[in-house]
């Protein structure tokens, strides 16, 4: 039998109403949730999730400023910028676009936002609360495959989740929030032996290595959930997944496909966050 297909985009478009009708809910207190974006270059994807975030947050009434510095800024100047936005009352959340050009400290950018506007969850303060189990914002995309298995009705308690890739960005916090879930959770890597063998045990394979079609029928337990985190451009200019769908899809029982699995759920997530961190710096509990 053919996998069901997970429709990120029709979960996601529920979430976005969810979300609007809480901050209608806000605006009706005085409070707009804003959300601030900083992009540093002329990178042209990153241009593009930019202008997606800034026209989400139209659309769902949250406040959105984007700030558009040259590829030359510097890391002083970038830091500075930070340090206003953390202070300015009208801003929630703040998500600094990466890449950032090769200049700048990646890392002494993300430690620079306040921990409780970080809507991107990349702070290690963010990290550590997810981690110990306390509350934080949760990093976006990975939040959004946990969305995903929730609003599909997969149960992931006892359940044996095995991520394949292990950036800070997807694998490991996904693994994390898989583990606060209750799954048993393996973590696979490029130095991984047998990894077919391990991910054929999974009942929840979660892909996010950033490799067009690695993953084939031979990875997959019969009826096993399959998330593929991976959004890849094909010479064809198609947009593959990391796992090959077409091969798995009769030994699959439930899988995202690419593009419309987890990429629509990522903006949503964030904007998820920028309502709670809101919330949080309005006093109002969840
Ligand atoms: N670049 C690609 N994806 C992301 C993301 O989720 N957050 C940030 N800040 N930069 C990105």
């Amino acid at each position: 039998m053919s996998a069901q297909r997970i429709d990120g985009k029709a979960i996601s478009a529920d979430i976005r109403g969810e979300i609007r009708q809480e901050v209608e809910q806000l605006h009706s207190q005085g409070i707009t949730p804003g959300l601030a974006v900083v992009l540093v270059g002329e990178d042209p994807a990153s241009r593009v999730y930019v202008a997606s975030k800034d026209k989400a947050c139209q659309e769902l009434g949250l406040y959105s400023e984007v700030h558009r510095l040259p590829e030359d800024t510097t890391q002083t100047d970038l830091l500075a910028l930070i340090d206003r936005l953390n202070r300015q009352t009208t801003i929630h959340g703040i998500l600094v676009q990466l890449p950032l050009p090769k200049h700048i400290d990646e890392k002494a950018v993300i430690d620079a936002i306040a921990v409780e506007k970080d809507v991107d969850g990349f702070h290690p303060v963010s990290t550590g609360n997810l981690v110990i189990g306390d509350e934080s914002l949760l990093p976006c995309t990975p939040a959004g495959c946990i969305e995903l298995l929730k609003r599909s009705g997969v149960e992931i308690a006892g359940k044996h989740a095995v991520v394949i890739g292990r950036s800070n960005i997807v694998g490991k916090p996904v693994a994390m929030l898989l583990l606060r879930e209750h799954a048993t959770v393996t973590i696979c890597h490029s130095r991984t032996a047998n990894m077919a063998e391990i991910a054929r045990t999974a009942d929840i394979l979660v892909v996010a290595i950033g490799k067009a079609k690695a993953i084939d029928k031979s990875y997959i337990k019969p009826g096993a959930t399959v998330i593929d985190v991976g959004i890849n451009r094909l010479e064809t200019g198609k947009l593959a997944g990391d796992v090959d769908y077409d091969d798995v899809l009769e030994t699959a029982g439930l899988i995202t496909p690419v593009p419309g699995g987890v990429g629509p759920m990522t903006i949503t997530m964030l904007l998820g966050n920028t309502l709670k961190a809101a919330k949080r710096l309005n006093g109002i509990g969840e």
